[in-house]
């Protein structure tokens, strides 16, 4: 794996191999004295950033306040562990290798008022019956990844917005600020930090609990299938699939085979979110006892936004040094020597599984957009994993104000994905969608027709819109039909 582990640091002087908390120590402390450029001597640290321009992060109204929350933090358990983000890193690997499939998916933001059990198992239920559908309909097992149990903090392309007559602070997302414009509702409060912690802890425990506690079992594969789904055109088809996998089951336990086995009544469940806040990022950073190197344990997989990618800029520079997956997106101005570089910096080694490429250049550029960066990529020698996200190339807002996307727009987008990638002799590795399991009109189209008149109906998003369950699964039989082609 590429995490550096850092032998000589001043950190590991300190710590010693077993330490586990992330240090406090200001970047680069013990460096003195004349020296070569600070490129040349320097070494990654889980701090090592703060030396570096860190973009899009907030406005905090009190430094002193908000390290001593990072501190806080920083003593608080870890929420995921090393080994498991190696397994997901080995399970990426077999997507960039052309054997299996990923799914990525989950709320643009999580919300800290909406925050239920119902919620997060509905949620659960689409991607589940997606990775069905998907796995049925292609025969390519299928990477179950979540944006979710910390997915909060959001870029924004301005920092004030414009409401009424008066400028307030963006809205970064929960875990900064509230998306009441007031000027209280808009100050960044560390407070949040805390609570993003805490609600990522009980998601990802009820998260645990269904994917291994018999939720996510294969058996259960009727009862993922939510009753305003089941009327639908793709809810009856979700139906089909289901029964014939239940059929299958019974056949092949009448033919003695043994289906009690651990891989058809549990999943591999996955965590992510875009490492967007560095401070709590590195308050969450850890070393591992077993093998030295450092982990980002607030989730499994983290991914650097198209507005944070600059390969000499602090989210790199932070990305860099953890062994974790790391997934970077890529919007239509990215070019081939910028991503080549951010490769080299992230992935130096080349290992399989660490990067994963998040392709969301829009339906009308990714034809052009997308085939020089496959190739750049590819003559450096990294074996990544490309995946399209159709979602937030295709943003645009409504007559009536609301900020949309179209079904076939979406749709179109990874139609182009899949063409371009075989054109290059790619593998078209998976699919990271905005979705929520319920009954939301965010989206325009879909086979029910989501209409411009219905976006009022019901838009519960924080952010940006969501597929809605059923538009989730009508674009997973699409897609899992391009994956047969
Ligand atoms: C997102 O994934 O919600 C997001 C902001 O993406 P991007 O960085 O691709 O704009
Ligand atoms: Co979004």
């Amino acid at each position: 794996m590429p995490p550096k582990i850092p032998m000589r640091s001043p950190i590991r002087a300190l710590y010693g191999s077993t330490c586990r908390r992330r240090p406090t120590l200001p970047a680069f402390a013990a460096l003195s004295g004349p020296s070569p450029t600070l490129e040349a001597v320097r070494e990654w640290t889980p701090t090592s950033w703060r030396a570096l321009p860190a973009d899009q992060q907030p406005d905090w109204p009190d430094e002193a306040v908000l390290e001593q929350t990072l501190k806080q933090l920083s003593a608080l358990p870890p929420l995921v562990f090393a080994g498991e983000a190696r397994q997901l890193t080995s399970s990426l690997a077999e997507v960039a290798e052309g054997r299996a499939f990923m799914l990525q998916a989950g709320d643009c933001a999580e919300s800290f008022d909406d925050f239920t059990a119902d919620s997060i198992r509905d949620k659960l239920k689409v991607i589940l019956q997606m990775a069905v559908v998907l796995t049925y309909g292609s025969g390519v097992p299928v990477v179950k990844v979540g944006r979710i149990a910390g997915q909060f903090a959001k870029p924004r392309s301005s920092p004030t917005e414009r409401i009424g007559d008066e400028d307030f602070p963006s809205f970064r997302g929960h875990i900064v600020n509230d998306l009441v414009a007031t000027a209280s509702g808009r100050a960044a409060n560390p407070e949040r930090l805390l609570t993003a912690y805490h609600q990522s802890a009980s998601t990802l425990n009820l998260l645990r609990a269904f994917a291994k506690g018999g939720f996510a079992d294969l058996r259960e594969v009727h009862t993922w299938n939510q009753e305003f789904v089941a009327t639908s055109a793709e809810g009856r088809r979700y139906e089909a699939i289901a029964s014939e996998i239940e059929r299958a089951l019974r056949f092949m336990k009448a033919c003695g085979i043994d289906v009690e086995t651990a891989a058809l009544h549990q999943v591999d469940f996955y965590t992510s979110h875009e490492a967007l806040l560095l401070g709590y990022e590195e308050a969450l950073t850890r070393q591992d006892s077993l093998t030295g190197a450092w982990y980002d344990c607030s989730a499994h997989m983290l991914w650097i936004g198209e507005r944070t990618r600059a390969v000499d800029r602090a989210h790199v520079e932070f990305l860099s040094g953890v062994g974790n997956p790391i997934g970077v997106k890529l919007g239509p101005a990215a070019i081939p020597e910028d991503v080549v570089a951010v490769c080299d910096r992230l992935d130096p080694e080349r290992t399989p599984g660490r990067l994963t490429l998040i392709s969301r250049m829009g339906s009308g550029r990714v034809r052009d957009a997308l085939g020089p960066l496959i190739r750049a990529v590819r003559d450096a020698g990294h074996p990544v994993a490309w995946v399209c996200d159709p979602m937030h190339g295709n943003t645009f807002t409504s007559p009536s104000g609301r900020k949309t996307r179209h079904f076939d727009d979406v749709l179109s987008e990874i139609e182009t994905f899949f063409s371009v990638c075989r054109a290059e002799g790619a593998w078209p590795g998976g699919v990271h969608v905005e979705l929520t399991g319920d009954d939301v009109t965010e989206c325009l189209g879909g086979s029910e027709e989501i209409l411009e008149g219905h976006l009022d109906v019901r838009y519960t998003t924080t952010c940006d819109p969501r597929l809605n369950a059923r538009q989730s699964i009508d674009l997973a039989f699409r897609v899992a039909e391009l994956l047969r082609a």
